[in-house]
């Protein structure tokens, strides 16, 4: 078997021989290889998973070393999610690193199957080594708990069912869909799984096995057979840098639908409540800038629409959408909005320019997050 990298690595897959061959070449190969040929392997061990008793096990498992207590801090700190690779003054750590992401580069979980569906994953996520080597693993919907067989998860099911062990507070209930706050610290387990879970389809983020300082807010589809896990967004609980969202994820299946513009509104009307200001942790993923701009322009877009261009300044519409200065005036200058006065970026538009770009998004089905459906907080 070849991993192959392709330019969108969501497309990287394990191939046999017989793909790159043609037919009689690929018996010719076989044949030959037949006693000697391995699957290529790749260790994926996950330097985290032992941190916490102090040892790291890296290079496929062939080096041990002990990390010191600082070593292991700078290790950590840039594997917070959402931490970006920083250059190290250490070389055993840089090292370290290296291995890491050569080890976290190939996929490892093929599939998944959660409730009706079957999921083809897109990246490298840190299950334990006894299920990351399983071609599929089966997801309780409920408690996200993961399993190699189908009979476990059958027989787990028989125990494990929405009305006795739902996690997390109601937050939100509209229609088909209802929003629920965990917190890390006290479903823990239930919060590590999402975080593996949402980590076969990010590529950018590296899992922080400590989900204590993070919110999650679940959303789910609600029909006649349960409650079922469609996307979610984490958010640390103090962020210096006035992050309102950490990592933001819609399973495969119910892409495109509207949930991650719906999610980030939420995450909007959340820090409104607070009374503060956010933007989304960086970097953000391809997907994840196209989904921030188009909520961004949108929204800003129906703000000006409502209000008479005199009235309004960009401070004003960081009052109205709780939306980071800069957010406004970087989505703004990319359609024109915007000039630059006395040195300062100040709105300069016309209501007809606004209703021009409001026919980009004409006939488009949005998810609304009703505000008045969110209740939040919660004691
Ligand atoms: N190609 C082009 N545009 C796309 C695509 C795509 N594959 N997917 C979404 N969009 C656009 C949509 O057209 C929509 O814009 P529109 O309203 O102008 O039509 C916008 O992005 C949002 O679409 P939604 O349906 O609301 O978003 P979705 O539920 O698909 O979720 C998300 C978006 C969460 C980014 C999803 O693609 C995902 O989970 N990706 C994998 C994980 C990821 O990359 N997360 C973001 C990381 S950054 C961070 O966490 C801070
Ligand atoms: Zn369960």
């Amino acid at each position: 078997m070849f991993f192959v990298f392709l330019d969108d690595k969501r497309l990287d897959e394990w191939v046999s021989i017989e793909r790159f061959l043609k037919k009689e070449e690929a018996d010719e190969y076989l044949n030959e290889n037949q006693e000697t040929s391995t699957t290529a392997t790749v260790t994926t061990q996950d330097l985290r998973s032992k941190s916490g008793s102090g040892a790291a096990v890296a290079g496929g498992g062939k080096t041990e070393r002990t990390l010191t207590r600082t070593m292991r801090r700078k290790f950590e700190e840039s594997h917070q999610m959402g931490g970006n690779r920083r250059p190290f003054d250490d070389p055993l750590v840089e090292q370290l690193e290296l291995e890491h992401e050569a080890a976290t580069k190939v996929k490892n979980i093929q599939k998944i199957e959660i409730g009706r569906y079957e999921i083809d994953c897109w990246y490298y996520s840190p299950f334990p080594d006894a299920y990351a080597t399983a071609e599929k693993l089966y997801i309780c919907e409920n408690c996200l708990k993961y399993m190699r067989f189908p009979k476990t998860l059958i027989n787990h099911q028989k125990h494990c069912t929405a009305e006795t062990k739902r996690h997390g507070k109601l937050i939100y209930k509209k229609n088909n869909l209802a929003v629920y706050e965990l917190d890390g610290e006290i479903d823990k387990l239930f919060c590590q799984n999402l975080c593996l879970i949402a980590k076969l389809f990010l590529d950018h983020k590296t899992l922080y096995y400590d989900v204590s300082p993070f919110y999650f807010y679940l959303l789910c589809e609600i029909d006649d057979e349960g409650t079922h896990p469609v996307g979610y967004f984490s958010k640390e609980k103090n962020s210096p840098d006035d992050y309102n969202l950490a990592c933001i994820m819609t399973l495969p299946p119910h892409q495109r639908k509207g949930y991650g513009r719906f999610l980030i509104q939420l995450s909007y009307e959340i820090t409104k409540r607070e009374g503060k200001t956010g933007s989304p942790e960086k970097p953000l993923s391809d997907l994840g800038l196209v989904s921030y701009r188009s909520f961004w322009t949108l929204e800003l877009l129906q703000k000006l629409k409502s209000s008479r261009p005199a009235s309004l300044s960009i401070t004003g519409l960081v009052e109205m959408t709780a939306f980071k200065r800069e957010d406004i005036i970087d989505t703004l200058a990319r359609i024109n909005l915007l000039t630059i006065w006395r040195g300062e970026p100040a709105l300069n538009y016309t209501p007809k320019a606004v209703d021009e770009h409001l026919k980009s998004f004409a006939g488009k089905k949005f998810t609304i997050c009703d505000p008045k459906a969110l209740k939040w907080p919660q004691k």
